[in-house]
């Protein structure tokens, strides 16, 4: 008989949470549309946040005079365009949100839509980009690159 009652708790529970979502469809996602849902429906709120502090991506070895290298996992490209002159980007690319790839020719690169960027400032060097790459500040610990993202 408990087999009985634990059945019928289930698909109660499965109609509030599908209530739920259709009153966070119908709220557009406001906060106020989800007061009565459970705590889960709310705690999908919080964005993740990038890291507040430097992050650390990789050995200064690792990027050439005249080049550089795209860190993807952390959405980063450093840049050396002088002996000892480094500069950091955002590797998302400003036209649709791609991530740029490689860099090459004093170019970062763009494979989705063909933009190019210039290594010395992000400036966009071709289209569709419209827009330079965003300026991150690096600084070199130890033999490895801290890029702080804010
Ligand atoms: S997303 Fe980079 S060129 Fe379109």
């Amino acid at each position: 008989m408990t087999e009985s009652a634990d059945s019928t708790a289930t698909p109660a529970t499965s109609r509030r949470t599908l209530l739920c979502g259709v009153a966070v469809l119908a709220a557009g996602g406001a906060t106020a549309g989800v007061a009565g849902c459970s705590s889960s429906a709310t705690s999908t709120d919080a964005k993740p946040t990038a890291k507040a502090g430097p992050v650390t991506v990789g050995a200064v070895a690792d990027v050439p005079v005249g080049g550089g290298k795209v860190y993807r996992e952390q959405k980063i490209v450093v840049t050396q365009p002088t002996v000892g002159q480094y500069k950091g980007f955002s590797a998302t690319c400003t036209h649709a949100g791609c991530l740029v790839d490689q860099v090459a020719s004093n170019l970062i690169q763009c494979p989705c839509h063909g933009s190019r960027f210039n290594i010395n400032d992000g400036s966009v060097a071709a289209g569709p980009a419209p827009s330079p790459l965003p300026e991150y500040q690096v600084t070199v610990t130890n033999g490895a690159f801290q890029v702080s993202t804010t």
